[in-house]
């Protein structure tokens, strides 16, 4: 069980998303395995979703917290808004202002790059929204992050956070994932796992008793590596539920409004695409009714809008 620096979590991410594969990346919304753009869509939908409940005037500011390859930017940015956006990666950030200026020419897009747990060289009150999407569970200090936010964003203003979180459907269907969340919640884990048997005895807290035996033959055998990956930058990833995030939205003073889920699936194998989609149709229909609407605590991807009032 590895513990992380803030330095080394930063190094890590910076090295991964400055590798080439973010090249791959690049293509995620459109040409990924079909589960993954799917998911990525979903959550875009949602996000738009809530950036459209806001009715905010063209024109208005909007900040995107780790802006990656632009997608959502872009998105944002062709409903006339104005888009600034600090990310990590020197790779996307080049390729982030390529896309949006090929596919929006009208739009104003500002990217830079830096690091979104230091100070953002922005005024206070500055931006009418700021979305982060899939980005949080990379920070060391993700209190951090949102502090800055809350400062540079306009009194009233609003913040849209997409995470995956740790309860998903598909963590009930299956044997691995199901430990794994088992221990996310009687165990209080702070990081995602592997849903790999090595991972679910030696990278959790039971680390303490069983890593000593990590690369002993048994925990290396086929059976106890399924599912397990391994990742040249060591970085680790931050576990939220729903919970977990409207905590962290209320100790850095936001409110949250509003919770909604996206993307309901049944297993990430993709044999079980199809019927996947079937699933999610059927969780999507059933959370849009209001009596139905708590289900959206089963999706991958939870979307959280809360305001600074
Ligand atoms: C999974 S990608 C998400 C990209 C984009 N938000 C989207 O929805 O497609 C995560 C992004 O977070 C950025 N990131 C991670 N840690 C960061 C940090 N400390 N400061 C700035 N950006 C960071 C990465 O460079 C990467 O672009």
């Amino acid at each position: 069980m590895e513990t992380i620096t803030r330095k080394k979590q930063i190094e890590a991410v910076s090295g991964w998303w400055n590798s080439n594969q973010v090249v791959k990346w690049d293509k995620q919304y459109d040409e990924w395995d079909s589960h993954t753009v799917r998911s990525l869509n979903r959550r875009l939908e949602k996000v738009l979703n809530f950036v459209d409940v806001l009715k905010l005037p063209k024109g208005a500011k909007v900040l995107e917290l780790g802006y990656g390859a632009g997608q959502t930017s872009l998105k944002i940015g062709q409903r006339g808004f104005e888009i600034h956006g600090v990310d990590i990666s020197e790779k996307f950030s080049e390729i982030a202002k390529q896309r949006c200026a090929r596919e929006c020419p009208e739009g104003k897009f500002y990217f830079k790059t830096g690091n979104i747990e230091s100070r953002l060289e922005y005024e206070d009150d500055t931006f009418d929204i700021i979305v982060t999407s899939g980005v949080l569970h990379y920070l060391y200090d993700d209190d951090a992050c949102l502090k800055e936010a809350y400062r540079v964003l306009k009194p009233g203003g609003h913040l849209i956070i997409a995470q995956r979180t740790a309860y998903a459907l598909n963590h009930f269907l299956s044997i691995r994932p199901f430990l794994c969340s088992c221990l996310y919640f009687f165990l209080r884990e702070k990081y995602e796992l592997f849903h790999s048997f090595k991972a679910i005895f030696c990278d959790s807290k039971l680390g303490i008793i069983f890593g000593r035996y990590e690369n002993s033959k048994f925990f290396n055998t086929k059976f106890m590596l399924k599912g397990h990956d391994v990742w040249k930058y060591k970085l680790k990833k931050k576990l939220y539920s729903n919970h977990r995030l409207k905590a962290l939205c209320r100790r850095t003073a936001f409110t949250p409004l509003k919770l909604d889920g996206a993307y309901y699936c049944v297993s990430d194998d993709k044999k079980y695409f199809e019927f996947n989609l079937k699933v999610d149709d059927f969780f999507e229909r059933l959370s849009a009714k209001r009596f139905f609407h708590f289900v959206f605590h089963l999706a991958r991807i939870t979307v959280v809008l809360s305001q600074k009032k």
